[in-house]
């Protein structure tokens, strides 16, 4: 099912997710179902939930969009589309790079955002069997960015004051609703 997508603003997207209990995985099909329908609608490469409201830790990504990257194949990729249960990123290292990132609960803005360029994750899949993978590029980019939803960390919050300072009004616009975006989103009612 195709959810409203939190928009900045909500306090939500502040929150540390809870971890998900495995021995009562509850509605998990259904919650990694609206996920993936909910990022493909509005076309995203990536969502955690979140973003469609619930505090929990998981986030979903397809990397085939990058499949085009330079260093795309020397990611440990266990599939194209990975669901990330209870992820933990065990190291980051390599070079500080940046590059411009977007939020599906932020639209229409982009900003540069450095970060570490590899990482080590460890995660459950669907299955609820684990896994670790190491990568690099646009694929770590794509799951620090996802890893910081479950942390209450948005891209936003790793600018430079001067920067945010400037993206201030726009922000508080789409807090309110005040925004052009073609998905379905939840605003924070004042
Ligand atoms: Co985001």
């Amino acid at each position: 099912m195709i959810r409203p997508i939190v928009a900045y603003g909500d306090p939500i997207l502040k929150k540390k997710a809870i971890e998900i209990n495995i021995d009562e995985p509850g509605e998990l099909k259904s919650l990694i179902k609206d996920l993936w329908d909910t990022m493909y609608n509005a076309k995203g490469v990536g969502i955690a939930a979140p973003q469609i409201g619930i505090s929990k830790s998981i986030f979903v990504a397809d990397f085939s969009f990058f499949k085009d990257e330079d260093n795309f194949f020397e990611n440990e990729l266990i599939n194209m589309k990975q669901v990330f249960i209870n992820p933990k990123i065990i190291k980051e290292k390599g070079d500080n790079y940046t590059y411009p990132e977007g939020c599906l609960s932020i639209p229409n803005i982009s900003e540069n955002v450095t970060r570490k360029s590899c990482l080590k994750i460890k995660f459950l899949d669907e299955n609820l069997s684990s896994h670790e993978m190491e990568c690099s590029g646009i694929i770590a980019r794509v799951i620090q960015h996802e890893y910081d939803h479950l942390k209450g960390i948005l891209f936003t919050d790793k600018l430079k004051y001067k920067e945010r300072k400037k993206l201030r009004e726009e922000l508080n616009l789409i807090s309110i609703g005040e925004v052009d975006v073609k998905y379905k989103m939840s605003f924070l009612k004042n």
